[in-house]
């Protein structure tokens, strides 16, 4: 059984647990179901879809599976406008006209007998002044694991060009030939569903809904990943913050601001928490004023209590 990997070609985690066991060695404590659905993505070789609310793993999943099988990662970071060419590549004008430059340069000196321009042309669309963004590296550096983060802010213009590069795993250049992964990239796709994703991309890819985790999980992973907070604190901001879920509040609060209320409560000396510190520290863990208000008029004891 494998536990965790630092080559490129790793024996592959051979089932759900043993990858569930790898992504613990490297922090990263999934539940069964996760596991499973990351599990299959490897073995089946088809994208992760993972959606759920802010905080709750996506993003960090796909760094741990990077690390699991000893792949680099290349991160897209989608946002509003994102077009084809900042996902896949771009020729790098500055270094081209400097080359052109110094082609000319060399031929006034009388280096070069005769200037070429069709060759010279040709010169400029070379793999060296191309700057690859990270669906062409993750493709070039194959195998690798391909993060597609919060895919539900980019356009539906744009969902329809990765469904095509999601497809066949490749990407033709004009000027260089087509490029193809020798291995299908692990893909890992998020989104906090802002917007719906179409059924067509959903179609390609396993799907995974990542819920908050439950209380013992909770507790495992502030202990994993704060080994300085007592087991005390964990469990009490574990309580809080899972109270703090039940509340509909405009943002509740995910494992990030979990993690952030332990560190500011043990950065304080706390050793366990009580109403005060609660409501002193509830910045930590609420962004929203309207939350805070909202939980600052309840009594201490119903937001501490089981
Ligand atoms: N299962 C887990 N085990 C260990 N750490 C976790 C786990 N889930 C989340 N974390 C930690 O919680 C923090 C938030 O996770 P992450 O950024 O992946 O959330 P996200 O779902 O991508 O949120 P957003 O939607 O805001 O991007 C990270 O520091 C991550 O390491
Ligand atoms: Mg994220």
């Amino acid at each position: 059984m494998l536990q965790r990997v630092s080559e490129r070609t790793p024996t592959l985690p051979t089932d759900p647990p043993a990858l569930a066991a790898a992504l613990e060695a490297t922090g990263y404590l999934p539940d069964e179901g996760l596991a499973t659905a990351a599990y299959l993505a490897l073995a089946m070789h088809r994208p992760l879809f993972l959606e759920g609310e802010a905080g709750v793993g996506k993003t960090a999943l796909a760094h741990a599976m990077a690390e699991v099988t000893g792949r680099p990662i290349y991160r897209l970071q989608c946002y509003e406008g994102l077009e084809a060419s900042q996902a896949l590549y771009d020729w790098d004008f500055g270094r081209q006209l400097l080359h052109l430059r110094a082609a000319e340069a060399a031929h006034a000196a009388g280096a070069a007998e005769e200037l070429d321009t069709e060759k010279l042309e040709a010169s400029l669309y070379d793999r060296r002044f191309l700057l690859a963004r990270p669906l062409l590296q993750a493709l070039e550096d194959s195998p690798s694991v391909l993060l597609v983060d919060e895919i539900d802010r980019a356009d539906d213009e744009f969902e329809a060009f990765l469904l095509e590069v999601l497809s066949d795993f490749t990407i033709s250049i004009p000027e260089l030939g087509t490029v193809r992964a020798t291995t299908p990239p692990l893909v890992v796709l998020t989104s906090n569903r802002t917007r719906e994703v179409h059924d067509a991309l959903k179609r390609r890819c396993l799907y995974h809904w990542l819920q908050h985790p439950d209380f013992d999980r909770e507790v495992a992973i502030l202990r994993r990943r704060l080994p300085e907070v007592t087991e005390q604190l964990a469990r009490e901001v574990a309580r809080a913050t899972a109270n703090l879920r039940r509340l509909d509040l405009l943002k509740p609060p995910g494992i990030a601001e979990a993690m952030d209320w332990a560190t500011a409560l043990h950065t304080l000396g706390a050793r366990h928490l009580d109403p005060d510190l609660a409501a002193r520290t509830l910045g930590a863990v609420l962004k929203y004023r309207e939350d805070t208000d909202r939980v600052q008029a309840m009594a201490g004891g119903a937001l501490l209590g089981e």
